[in-house]
């Protein structure tokens, strides 16, 4: 497997390739979809086998069989839980990421991707206003971004009640019920428990009612706050300035969630929405969702990033060489050891276009969501349940219960026109569309709608 044989390494690597070329120039893109398992062990059978199936043989099942039983994220009329759309030299690059084997966790080892990936990571951060000492590393995905700050807070917390001799322990994250999933699984991960803020009219966490939820419960138990610039169901942005304030009141740790609408930061039409970002002690972002990035990727950034190397830092004999150097070493910004320069496709594509390039693209999905909202606002079958801040709008189709959205999704999967599934709020079933890639059209809004009369 390992021999060197020129023709036949330069026949398997081509067909991969030719393959990764059609799929990346591809116009317009398959929307594909689920097959059965029964389906897919009679099309594709057993694929492993002792002997191998050859390059020809794998590529034809991956082509043919498996790739089409996979949605396709980036097809325009995507418009369900948060799309991908990678600019075509982002998602390029990936396959230059994987070809290059380059191990991302230490400047020993990676120091030009770590270079690269940093200066993404400097955009990102001045775009939020973080001080220049800022700094942090790209992780899988916003989950894996969420718990590492989160145990940088409850680390630093800890540590400084210590030193104040005080005697607390603090285990718990104050949120409302808007943030994502996955703060409260990675709050079990850490046995920490969330505790509940509710929220104002606009669906937003708030200073005063951050204020009331610590007092009640004792300020001394909590070692952090997530707010969320963005959320995923509605894409309401919390208002940070008044929750900052309170955090710093309280010297509470402020984790700002802005996977899905972080990229909102670049967008001159709603940067306003941010404000109080500044005042973060760390902040995420998915450029997989709306930063134009192919999947996985979380950029995760501390104010103070000392305070992550201290909690995040792996000790061992065999990695003193690099953890004693004063080198940046990505993988101490984070959980996990070995890493993948997973920011190289975003920094890439940020070299080639430039920024201007991503604020355009940026406001142009948020032109389209409010043209979308505009159509929903014209139809008198439909009603939005709320305007849209971000690029997320969900709206009720009148008359029509949780089997009429199932049915609709359905069909128009079926069809492979557009892959729009419902979501629930408060009980009610509604749908939800998600716009972050720029080839979504006023067309292919309007298209889906007419299919709701
Ligand atoms: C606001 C928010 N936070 C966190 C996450 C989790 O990110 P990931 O799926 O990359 O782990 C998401 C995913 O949609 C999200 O919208």
């Amino acid at each position: 497997m390992h021999s060197f044989d020129k023709d036949a390494d330069h026949v398997a690597v081509d067909k991969v390739l030719s393959y990764a070329r059609e799929r990346l120039l591809m116009d317009p893109i398959p929307l594909d979809g689920a097959r059965t398992e029964d389906y897919l062990r009679s099309a594709a059978g057993q694929t492993i086998t002792a002997a191998g199936l050859g390059s020809t043989r794998a590529m034809e099942l991956f082509e043919h069989t498996l790739a089409p039983a996979c949605l396709s994220t980036d097809h325009p009329r995507y418009l369900s839980f948060i799309p991908c759309a990678p600019t075509r030299e982002a998602a390029a690059f990936d396959v230059v990421v994987g070809a290059s084997s380059i191990y991302g966790g230490s400047w020993m080892e990676g120091a030009g991707a770590v270079y690269a990936e940093n200066q993404a990571l400097r955009w990102i951060s001045d775009l939020a206003g973080l001080p220049e000492s800022a700094g942090g590393v790209f992780v899988p995905g916003g989950t894996v971004g969420n718990l590492s700050a989160l145990v940088v807070a409850r680390h630093t917390a800890r540590a400084k009640a210590k030193e104040a001799g005080t005697g607390a322990r603090p285990y718990r994250i104050a949120a409302t019920d808007n943030a994502h999933s996955s703060v409260v699984s990675m709050a079990a991960v850490m046995d920490a428990e969330v505790c509940g803020v509710h929220v104002d009219d606009k669906l937003r966490l708030t200073g005063s009612e951050l204020r009331k939820t610590l007092e009640e419960n004792g300020p001394e138990t909590f070692f952090a706050v997530v707010a969320t610039s963005g959320t995923t169901n509605f894409g309401v942005v919390d208002d940070l300035a008044s929750v900052a304030e309170v955090c710093r009141e309280y010297g509470l740790w402020l984790h700002v969630d802005g996977a899905y609408g972080g990229a909102g930061l670049a967008a001159p039409s709603v940067r306003h929405l941010f404000d109080g970002i500044e005042h973060a002690d760390s902040f995420i972002v998915d450029p997989h969702k709306w930063l134009f990035a192919p999947f996985d990727c979380c950029a995760l950034l501390y104010r103070e990033p000392e305070l992550a190397r201290i909690a995040h830092t792996q000790e061992a004999g065999y990695l003193d060489v690099i953890t004693k150097s004063a080198e940046w070493n990505p993988t101490d910004y984070s959980i996990g050891l070995t890493r993948r320069a997973r920011g190289l496709p975003l920094w890439y594509s940020l070299a080639v276009h430039g920024t201007d390039a991503y604020v355009e693209a940026i406001e142009s999905t948020l032109e389209v969501t409010r043209f979308a909202a505009d159509e929903i606002g014209r139809r008198d079958y439909l009603e939005a349940v709320r305007e849209p801040d971000l690029s997320v709008v969900v709206f009720r189709r009148l008359g029509w219960g949780p089997e009429d959205y199932q049915a609709w999704t359905d069909r128009l999967l079926a069809e492979e026109f557009a892959f729009v599934v419902p979501t629930t709020f408060r009980g009610e079933t509604l749908t939800r569309f998600a716009i972050v890639n720029p080839h979504t059209t006023k067309e292919d809004v309007n298209a889906i709608l007419d299919t709701m009369a």
